[in-house]
């Protein structure tokens, strides 16, 4: 038995099933079920107030409810793809239980305003769960640079050794890039978290409706003060996917970058077997298929952000049809995100850094010459000058195959003879890291600092 649909009155036949297939959303919107039911509870109740439904119809929908809600969690919920979506579905089976009352739910709503009110709901608990998520990723790159605060690391410019730094500062950088990325969660947030409901299809209601009420009952901080807008922007969610695509793409970066550094001509890392895989062909390999997993997804969410956007760019007010799309990048974006955020938590756990390899990479490539360079500025010699004068010593001292450090002092005094005994200490990867002391900085104190100023923040 095909169930009805509930304009069937106005049409002469029925729809073909290939329409019905490509029309219905119920295969994934079913998901949204449980804020459907919050929403209708909360509208029912706001009907209530107002006078438009009895006490007995709202008890009514109030149990009935209930047992629809037990029935999709235990799985025993049918859903019927004849009655196209989510809010269908529910309103039926609501019907079926309790009769007339679930007939009078839909008094002054409109699919329109019901879907943009779930979404809503959906998308603030993601938000939620995410920001979350990225203060615990946070956490482990902050244990990671608590234990490599001293650790001395190639930095690279152009890729090509710059200037020491220190691991913990390296993961620094990461736990900055994703402090922004909450703070834009939780702002997107504030604009996720209106409510569209009272819009009705599109130009509100003649019922005596409280939209503030509604509000208040789902936790919304305001209500949508347009009617037209509030059934047919998605901006929300572009805002959302564009600021999840930026997560992504921190996580692709430092995947990129864990990618090289546990290659063995790099062999600056390790990652735990748990996250790495095999080769079927070849014996030796082992893998880093999660961070590679990582950057490959983000081009996914990347692609989300742009299937939305372009759902949205010509569409006329106020909702169509095409909103419907909104749903599954929608989805895809946050599924994406949140089991990224969690894995990589995990991975990070599971990071071996060898400091020696790092260091050896450091006294290869002459990342102390800026620092000889500073020492001659100290002494009075203009910049441009001294970056000539070391750019020379680095020249001779990689045709002897040695570093800057290495050099005897007679040999350095031959370039600039206001060099003393006291170079060697800028040389080091120590002395240079040391006297980058100002906030922001790389030596090994900073660093400290804030890693210290990250805790405060999120005990906070
Ligand atoms: N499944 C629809 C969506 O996701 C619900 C709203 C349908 N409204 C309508 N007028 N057909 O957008």
């Amino acid at each position: 038995m095909q169930d009805q649909h509930a304009w069937s009155g106005r049409f002469s036949e029925p729809v073909s099933e290939l329409v019905k297939k490509y029309t219905a959303s119920v295969d994934f919107d079913k998901r949204l079920a449980e804020f459907d039911i919050e929403g209708s509870l909360a509208h029912a109740t706001m009907l209530n107030k107002a006078g438009v439904l009895s006490d007995d119809d709202v008890a009514a929908i109030r149990r009935g409810m209930a047992e629809v809600l037990e029935d999709i969690r235990s799985g025993r919920f049918e859903w019927s793809v004849d009655l196209e979506d989510v809010h269908m579905n529910v309103e039926r089976r609501l019907t079926d239980k309790i009769g007339d009352a679930g007939k009078r739910l839909h008094t002054g709503r409109s699919r329109n305003d019901q879907v943009a009110t779930d979404i809503r709901l959906w998308l603030r608990a993601q938000i939620d769960a995410i920001v979350t998520l990225i203060a615990e990723l946070q956490t482990s790159l902050l244990d990671l640079a608590e234990q490599h605060a001293d650790t001395v690391m190639p930095g690279f410019t152009h890729l090509q050794v710059a200037q020491p730094v220190t691991f913990g500062h390296h993961m620094l950088a990461y736990v900055e890039m994703l402090g922004r990325d909450a703070e834009r969660m939780t702002d997107c947030r504030k604009r996720v978290n209106r409510l569209p409901l009272g819009a009705a299809a599109l130009a509100g209601t003649t019922f005596p409706i409280d939209r503030h009420y509604t509000a208040q009952l789902l936790g919304f901080d305001d209500v949508c003060h347009n009617s037209l807008d509030a059934v047919s922007d998605r901006d929300f969610a572009i805002e959302f996917t564009a600021a999840a695509s930026l997560v992504m793409v921190h996580l692709s970066r430092l995947s990129e970058e864990l990618i090289l550094w546990m290659s063995p001509r790099v062999g600056f890392i390790d990652i735990a077997d748990r996250f790495c895989t095999g080769s079927s062909i070849m014996p030796q390999k082992k893998n880093p298929d999660v961070p590679e997993l990582v950057r490959g997804k983000s081009g996914r969410v990347v692609g989300h952000l742009i299937a939305l956007v372009t759902l949205m760019k010509a569409q006329p007010l106020a909702y169509n049809k095409d909103n419907q799309e909104d749903k599954e990048p929608l989805f895809d974006t946050a599924d994406t995100l949140i089991d990224t955020l969690r894995i990589y938590a995990d991975m990070m756990r599971g990071v071996t850094v060898k400091p020696e390899a790092m260091r050896a990479a450091v006294l290869q490539g002459f990342a102390t010459a800026t620092d000889l360079a500073d020492y001659l500025v100290k002494k009075g010699v203009p910049f441009r000058d001294s970056h000539e004068v070391v750019a020379l010593a680095v020249r001779h001292a990689e045709s002897q195959g040695v570093d800057l450090a290495d050099l005897e002092l007679e040999t350095l005094r031959q370039f600039s003879p206001l060099i003393d005994e006291e170079v060697y200490a800028v040389l080091t990867p120590e002395g240079s890291l040391a006297q980058r002391d100002h906030v922001g900085g790389t030596a090994p104190s900073q660093v400290r600092a804030q890693i210290a100023r990250h805790r405060a923040r999120l005990a906070g």
